[in-house]
């Protein structure tokens, strides 16, 4: 595993494993320890899926150090206001179990996220978060974020993958040094990466799998990134993206791939708000 240090110093593991949908105890217990006993520390949960407790239960009974884990949650969208923010990331750290917590996202760019983000800011000074950023913050709302906030966020989780690649985003998140993190990194297996003959014909070259492929793709940008898999030996395989390099050729020729938009939604698209602001609270 390689890790990359974030704009305040914290190192933070380039590959962690995401945890959506994980909301059945003992499955979430059995996959999180498997994920553990692969080699993964960094864990991505979030209010919004409803499955903190679970997750901070699962990581309390792993045989490793809490002090190498690194454990990432997000704020409810109906939570990111100054006042509502303070007891929410007060509540997270009581269902996680935690002293602490290693990166603190706002999960999605409505409602008041600059109150929030003040609020994470109280916690990040006090030592109870030890890095502090955003999620889904597409460039334009990231400089301003940027410009007009005390602290520079240490990451911004967004869709990257071979499908939407997102270079002019990561481009401005370097010039600012927000680490750019992905989610959904393997396009949940999208058929256009998975069944591409160029991509099979690199995994061939280099004895590796298509989703090894997608994801050195992305390791190799500097970029560092959150996925998911239930299944033990895709944790291995998820993981083992270290021992080969793309060529400046290869990484032009998947360039490609990408077709500059989101494979599943728009930020920006209104009727995607409307959906977003419905949502029930899950926690
Ligand atoms: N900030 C945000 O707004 C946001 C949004 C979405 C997600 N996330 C985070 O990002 C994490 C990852 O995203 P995601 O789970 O949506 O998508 P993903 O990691 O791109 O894909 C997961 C899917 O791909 C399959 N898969 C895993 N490894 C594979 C491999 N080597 N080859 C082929 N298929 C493979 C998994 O199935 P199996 O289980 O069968 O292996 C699963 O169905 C989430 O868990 C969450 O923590 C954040």
């Amino acid at each position: 595993m390689e890790y990359i240090k974030l704009n305040n110093g914290v190192i933070m593991p380039q590959i962690g494993f995401g945890t959506i949908g994980l909301t059945d105890e003992v499955e979430a217990n059995e996959v999180i320890l498997n994920a553990i006993n692969a080699g993964y520390r960094l864990f991505d949960t979030a209010q919004g899926y409803g499955n903190e407790a679970i997750v901070g239960q699962a990581i309390k009974n792993s045989p490793i150090p809490r002090s190498e884990l690194f454990i990432t949650t997000k704020l409810w969208l109906a939570d990111a206001t100054y006042e509502k923010a303070k007891l929410s990331i007060q509540g997270s750290l009581d269902r996680l179990q935690l002293d602490y917590i290693d990166l603190f996202l706002i999960h999605h760019p409505y409602n008041d996220i600059y109150g929030a983000y003040r609020a994470l800011t109280e916690f990040y000074k006090a030592g109870k978060i030890r890095a502090i950023g955003v999620s889904n913050l597409y460039p334009d709302r990231l400089i301003d974020f940027v410009k007009f906030n005390e602290i520079t966020p240490q990451v911004n989780q967004v869709e990257i993958h071979l499908l939407h690649q997102q270079d002019n985003a990561i481009e401005i998140m370097n010039k600012y040094s927000v680490q750019a993190q992905a989610w959904m990194p393997l396009a949940r297996g999208h058929k256009a990466i998975f069944e591409n003959p160029y991509v099979q014909t690199l995994a061939a070259k280099y004895n590796k799998t298509v989703g090894q492929i997608a994801l050195r793709f992305l390791v190799q940008k500097g970029v560092a990134l959150v996925m998911k898999t239930t299944k033990k030996e895709r944790m291995l395989e998820n993981m083992d993206v270290y021992d080969f390099m793309l060529t400046d050729d290869e990484m032009l020729e998947l360039k490609k791939l990408d077709t500059k938009n989101s494979i599943v939604f728009s930020h920006k698209d209104p009727a995607q708000v409307e959906r977003f602001a419905a949502w029930e609270r899950k926690y």
